[in-house]
């Protein structure tokens, strides 16, 4: 586990009954090499004790925003830029919910509000708590901020229930902080995007007819969420704009879910501004019903006909910015690959375009393979066959390697990695 070794991980531990392991859990940590400083909710102390976690992490606990003498030795902002990595093990639904409303009433919430590290929160609860709408509800928060959940396991709780809301074990979620920390370093991968901001649109989009029926198509969103992955794993700081899928969102990505052209649209033009680069890689639908019926259509004739309007282009609008990011889209084509790219790439406006052949079966929609072409002005270069994960990994090497000069404007690392 060495390769954890001087890194500093910042423990919540809030109240619950899980809470008894994880002095486990700062033995593993310390064993690797790890600094871990220990904050505890008022809840925690019911649990397990100060004394205990101080001998085990070697650091007094903190455990009040209001401790004076600790405040003067590390203040709660000093020790949020400490942390390499924030864990919450284990988590409860309401330490979820303080976290998904962004409040600041105790020591820890207030750490996870100051801090620019990732977020792993570990919960822990009796299932049925697990499973309300209202714990869902701040799962799902949690994870468009960027938080990191891991877990919960299933099986017997301390409750006598059994179902998904124990707390992972604690090996199991070293593994989780190795994967966080340092995995995309292990994995060869150089943070080549490190300081630069992506956007990433995946996933279909979804036209509403009426209350009950819409226009869609079969994209999966795999290659978008992979895409994503690679680039976090690259050190980009990455938004996900994605419509309707049912993957989970990549680890470290802000997430912003919506439905249809539009709304992808609206959001993306609301966070471009920011951004370095843009990737389009949602099945957009190109036209939506040109009015949607506020209550379900009835059946009338033997035919219906459907007006559609078109949609807007949303990576040739990002493309006609006047402070446009670097624009990268997809193609979708079943002939004429190259050509219809070539002129695709053009008319859009973009830097770069990938295409991909979506009539063979063994790369199609919802298949985990892809082979592809990447086109810019001054070549082409093919990603031959292989899993959408390892093509996401090897277009971010070569986009950050042939777009060099414009990423090293805000990372000037890239330049020499
Ligand atoms: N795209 C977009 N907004 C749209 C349509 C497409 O941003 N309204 C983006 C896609 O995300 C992709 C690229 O444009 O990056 C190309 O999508 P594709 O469906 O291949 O091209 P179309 O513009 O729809 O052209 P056509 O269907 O005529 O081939």
């Amino acid at each position: 586990m060495s390769e954890l070794s001087g890194k500093n991980i910042l423990l919540g531990i809030t109240g619950g009954i899980a809470a008894f392991k994880t002095p486990m859990l700062v033995r593993l940590l310390r064993d690797g090499g790890v600094n871990v400083q220990v904050v505890m909710t008022a809840a925690a102390h019911r649990f397990v004790t100060p004394t205990t976690l101080q001998a085990v992490s070697g650091r007094p606990v903190r455990d009040d925003l209001w401790d004076a003498a600790a405040e003067a030795a590390m203040g709660h902002i000093e020790l949020a830029r400490w942390a390499d990595l924030v864990v919450i093990a284990p988590a409860t639904a309401h330490c979820m919910a303080t976290l998904a409303q962004g409040l600041a009433d105790n020591l820890l919430a207030t750490l996870c509000l100051a801090t620019k590290a990732p977020i792993l929160v570990v919960p822990a609860m009796n299932q049925a708590m697990w499973s309300s709408a209202a714990t869902q509800r701040n799962v799902s928060k949690l994870i468009a901020d960027g938080v990191s959940i891991v877990g919960p396991d299933e099986g017997d709780q301390a409750c006598g229930d059994t179902g998904p809301g124990r707390m992972v074990e604690p090996p199991a979620i070293v593994d989780r902080i190795r994967q966080r920390l340092v995995a995309p370093v292990l994995a060869g991968v150089k943070p080549v995007l490190a300081g630069v901001k992506v956007l990433i649109t995946a996933g279909p989009t979804v036209e509403a007819i009426d209350p009950v029926r819409f226009i869609s198509n079969y994209s999966s969103g795999k290659q978008g969420y992979a895409i994503a992955q690679a680039a976090v794993n690259a050190g980009a700081e990455v938004t996900l704009v994605s419509g309707p899928t049912n993957l989970a969102p990549p680890s470290g990505v802000r997430m912003i879910a919506v439905q249809s052209a539009h709304d992808m649209f609206d959001a993306v033009h609301a966070e471009v501004a920011d951004q370095n680069v843009v990737i389009g890689v949602a099945a957009v639908a190109d036209y939506r019903p040109a009015e949607q019926a506020p209550q379900k259509l009835k059946k009338k004739s033997d035919k219906m006909n459907l007006l559609l309007d078109q949609n807007p282009d949303i990576i040739a609008s990002v493309a006609a910015l006047k402070n446009k990011p670097l624009v990268v889209g997809f193609a979708a084509e079943t002939e004429q690959l190259i050509e219809h790219a070539r002129a695709k790439r053009v008319r859009k406006g973009l830097d770069a375009i990938v295409v991909n052949d979506v009539s063979k079966q063994d790369i199609g929609f919802n298949s985990d393979y892809n082979s592809a072409t990447l086109i810019w002005a001054q070549g082409e270069l093919a990603l031959p066959f292989q899993t959408k994960d390892e093509l996401a990994t090897s277009l971010i090497r070569h986009l950050a390697d042939i777009f060099v000069s414009q990423l090293a404007i805000t990372n000037p690392e890239s330049a020499t990695n």
